[in-house]
């Protein structure tokens, strides 16, 4: 029988984003919106859409800078997990093609579906599957292409998404070593405020409504994540929340203590990715030198179910 372990850690991150960029005045030019009305209600200037790229492309060029980055090779990994909205398959699922694309031989490999909350789901998912002993070295991947199930008649949500993938290496600690991966607070809330239905399958939310969720019940869900962890908000040398709006996040990383330096801002330049949110902001925190190696993070995902999910981390 497979001895369980007690942790995980975090080895690396990878992110992979389209190269076309569109601007608020793109979008002006499409709907009746401006870029002032943009930028003072969610805080995006532009966002970036796939053109060519399937989510499983997207998925698998983030997971293999990852890899790259992780002193793993791709036979090591016995384990992928995949949070995504918006693939357009049912089978396989993305984990399957990402592996048949990093020629990763024989791995666990689902998909899971929270939403904006997935990574951190998928995080937690990987972490307890290490510790059950099931799996050693996991590949956690969140990945979304909204462009292709975004109404761009509507200006309410077509101005908020965007498309790109993030990923982690996950790995078992050695023997006396900390935990990487601190307990995950997760849970849903029985609301239909954000939805894509198979009729007409186009995001719909109830922007209001989430928007209030959002900035009542997601900052006791991020305090409850240090708690757990046993780490002081003011102590985290990183904070990522889902990328959602500036005008929910800010008021977060006031109201729980965060050091306004340390929060995550992707958002602008990237728009809303759903499940990539986060993971696709660490790794460009990380790579411009802003969240240092051993640092605590905090990832928050929340949105469509609604979902919620974080955990603090130990930056690779
Ligand atoms: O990712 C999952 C989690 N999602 C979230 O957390 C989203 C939470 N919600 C939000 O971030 C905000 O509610 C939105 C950004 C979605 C919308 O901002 P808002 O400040 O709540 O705007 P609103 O929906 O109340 O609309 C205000 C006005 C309306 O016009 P009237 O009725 O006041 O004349 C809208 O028709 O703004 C209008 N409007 C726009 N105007 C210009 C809506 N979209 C646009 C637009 N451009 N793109």
């Amino acid at each position: 029988m497979s001895s369980s372990v007690s942790g995980s850690k975090i080895l690396s991150f990878g992110h992979y984003q389209p190269s076309r960029i569109l601007t608020n005045d793109d979008l002006a030019q499409m709907v009746d919106t401006n870029d002032e009305w943009i930028q003072s209600r969610v805080g995006i200037k532009e966002r970036r859409i796939a053109d060519g790229e399937s989510v499983a492309d997207m998925a698998a060029l983030a997971a293999e800078k990852a890899l790259a980055a992780s002193g793993l090779s791709a036979t090591d990994i016995d384990l992928i997990v995949v949070a995504t909205c918006s693939n357009s398959d049912r089978s396989p699922n993305t984990a399957c093609r990402v592996a048949a694309k990093l020629g990763i031989g024989a791995p666990a490999a689902f998909d899971l579906n929270t939403a904006c909350s997935g990574f951190s789901y998928a995080l937690a998912n990987a972490d307890h599957a290490i510790k059950a002993g099931a799996s050693k070295n996991a590949l956690v991947i969140g990945v979304e292409k909204l462009s292709e199930i975004t109404d761009w008649s509507d200006r309410s949500t077509c101005v908020i998404f965007g498309d790109g993938a993030g990923a982690a290496v996950v790995t078992a600690i050695s023997e006396g070593e900390e935990p990487g991966i601190g307990p995950v607070v997760w849970g849903s809330d029985p609301s239909e405020a954000i939805a894509i239905e198979g009729w007409r399958p186009y995001i719909v939310q109830e922007g209001q409504k989430v928007f209030r969720w959002a900035t009542t019940a997601v900052p006791a869900i991020a305090l409850a994540a240090c708690q757990k962890a046993g780490v002081e908000p003011a102590e985290l040398g990183g904070f990522v929340p889902h990328q959602a709006n500036l005008r929910i996040i800010e008021p977060l990383a006031r109201k729980i203590g965060v050091n306004p330096d340390v929060l995550a801002r992707d958002i602008v330049e990237s728009g809303n990715t759903s499940a990539a949110s986060i993971p696709l902001a660490l790794s460009k925190m990380i790579e411009r030198g802003e969240v240092k190696s051993g640092a605590s993070v905090l990832l928050v995902g929340f949105g469509g179910g609604l979902t919620y999910a974080g955990q603090v981390i130990r930056c690779p």
